[in-house]
């Protein structure tokens, strides 16, 4: 360890630079052309995965001297400082244990005296409940009749995480699951929810509100809206309904704040709880999976934590040569601290993990994009790129030619299952379906080719002319799945989840707060005030006065207008 050194002060680092002076130069089709070896000596398999970096931009020496700047870092410190429940998130002076949410029940975590695991396994229990009542179709509304579409409300954290998983994991649906249809509202402006007002009955509808602090103004004013849709049609109409019937029967809460939930008058018993030692984009694995549960059951979503916990012990036990979510970090720091590669693309090639890239962009973002220090000082050196993504076959189609023709360097993730459709009943249709799948990893292997081999992909290159020429020598990691499974995926979650808090300990930032999310909240309650009494207007700069103008003239035009719709009908 080199204790109280800067991260870019360290001698590993210091050794790193002058490394990457000859790297700089090199070319990927060059590193494979020196050695046949190249996927065995960088690829490692664990929890169902396969991490392949042979393509990335570095050699045997290139992860010697990183895993070296790990260890200055005490990144295996750091694990064990994490899995413990040591208040890593400093600056909100907590542990960051979405670990504890999937232990199994007999294990133990005592934090602050208490064992944590009781608690989380408590939970989940009330959770199976809850879920299945609502597949046996005994949750009724306050008009008697089952619930049938449940509407997650929620933001960030309380959205992403379950949307995708509950995307990927769609084929996972059990019988018993069939007659629930769960949907996401996450919009401030109302559009999902607003369609979903639309087309719903409110008899048969309930809404889960998601929001660890329950004070998230998206979330809370879609679920305003919610709640008066409800009461305005099933309070006084007829059926003897009572409010607090409605709020006990069509609202579940999922918070780590009780009294707000209670002051929203959500029913005791519909309270789901974690804990304030669960950051909210790490928070899939409790509570807030409910919409998870609804959809794959609550085995599935056991098998989900038990692949993440597999991910967990990994992390925790294999060393740190054969360590995953280290490697996988590693890259990254070489890529952007050494390399000068800031753009990082997701591309999973598998169409239930679309919505993959935006999950990753909170998680990876929202924990590592920050620029100071545990200690408060501005960082001397980068940290977490610029992160985007999208299905990989669709992105061949649009921003697939910056990455082989742009002036950017990018570093891109693939992820692909290798099996897939082997149980679709109907013969000809499990071939065709089969025959997709191989087209599909055929263009994934083909463009982490092109992207590392450029013009030598092609057998016979002849003279080309520049605009078909490519430069290659773009770096990618391929994450393999042996199948897309609730394990799988919940060892995949883990791997990004641990990756980040490895980078975060090397660049000895937090990965657990997000300061920088809160002053754009607060000076957008400030604008809704001038919007709403014109207070405070001339003090404004000028474009937010532009703005503000526009939108009051567009108001005024509506108001003016005749009846619900304008002449457009819109
Ligand atoms: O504004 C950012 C954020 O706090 C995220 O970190 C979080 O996932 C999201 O908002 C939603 O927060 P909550 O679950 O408290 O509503």
């Amino acid at each position: 360890m080199s204790g109280d050194l800067r991260p870019d002060q360290r001698p590993a680092w210091q050794a790193l630079e002058a490394h990457a002076e000859s790297m700089r130069s090199a070319h990927l089709r060059d590193l494979f052309a020196a050695s046949t070896d190249r996927f065995a000596d960088f690829s490692r398999h664990t929890a169902g995965l396969t991490l392949d970096l042979s393509k990335q931009r570095w050699q045997p020496e290139t992860v010697s001297l990183l895993l070296d700047l790990a260890r200055e870092a005490d990144v295996p410190g750091a694990i064990e400082r994490l899995l413990n429940g040591e208040r890593v998130n400093r600056s909100e002076d907590r542990p960051a244990l979405h670990t504890a949410l999937r232990l199994p029940q007999n294990a133990s975590l005592i934090v602050d005296g208490g064992d944590v695991v009781p608690g989380v396994h408590r939970e989940l229990s009330r959770m199976e409940a809850m879920v299945d009542k609502l597949h046996a179709g005994q949750w009724r509304g306050a008009t008697g009749h089952a619930i049938r579409d449940v509407v997650n409300l929620g933001v960030g954290g309380s959205d992403l995480g379950p949307l995708m998983v509950t995307h990927a994991l769609a084929d996972y649906r059990p019988p018993e699951a069939q007659r629930i249809r769960v949907h996401f509202a996450s919009t401030m402006d109302g559009s999902q929810l607003a369609d979903y007002l639309s087309r719903f009955q409110p008899e048969t509808t309930l809404f889960i509100l998601s929001s660890k602090s329950f004070t998230t103004i998206d979330t809370l004013s879609n679920a305003r809206t919610a709640r008066d849709w409800l009461l305005s049609r099933l309070v006084g109409t007829g059926h003897g309904v009572q409010r607090d019937l409605v709020m006990r029967q069509h609202f579940i809460g999922v918070s780590a704040s009780p009294d707000k939930m209670n002051e929203w008058e959500i029913a005791p018993a519909n309270q789901l709880e974690f804990w304030d030692w669960v950051g909210g984009r790490y928070s899939l694995w409790g509570a807030i999976g409910l919409p998870i549960a609804l959809i794959t059951g609550m085995a599935n979503f056991r098998a989900l934590l038990a692949g993440a916990h597999a991910m967990d012990r990994h992390f925790q036990d294999a060393p740190l040569t054969d360590n995953l979510p280290v490697l996988l970090a590693l890259a990254g720091i070489w890529n952007v601290n050494f390399l000068d590669i800031r753009a990082h693309s997701i591309l999973p090639y598998d169409g239930r993990l679309a919505y993959f890239a935006s999950y990753l962009e909170q998680l990876e973002m929202e924990s590592n994009g920050k620029s100071v220090t545990h200690e408060g000082k501005v960082t001397s050196y980068s940290t977490c790129p610029v992160l985007w993504g999208q299905l990989g076959p669709n992105a061949q189609h649009a921003f697939y030619q910056l990455l082989h023709q742009g002036t950017q360097a990018v570093a891109c993730d693939f992820i692909a299952p290798l099996k897939r459709y082997d149980d679709v009943a109907d013969t000809a249709t499990r071939e065709h379906l089969i025959e997709q799948h191989r087209l599909t990893l055929a263009n994934c292997f083909a463009q982490s080719r092109v992207l590392m081999l450029g013009d030598d992909a092609i057998k016979a290159p002849g003279v080309r002319p520049s605009h078909k020429r490519y430069r290659g020598n773009q770096p990618s990691t391929t994450v393999l799945l042996d199948r897309l499974t609730p394990d799988t995926l919940g060892a995949l979650i883990a791997l990004y989840e641990h990756k980040v808090f490895v980078q975060a300990t090397i660049w000895d930032i937090n990965p657990f707060d997000q300061w920088g999310v809160e002053l754009g909240k607060q000076i957008a309650g400030e604008t809704e005030q001038v919007l709403t009494s014109g207070d405070g207007l001339e003090a404004m700069d000028a474009s937010s006065r532009g703005l503000i103008d526009a939108l009051w003239a567009a108001e005024a035009s509506m108001r003016s207008d005749e009846g619900p719709a304008s002449e457009d009908g819109k």
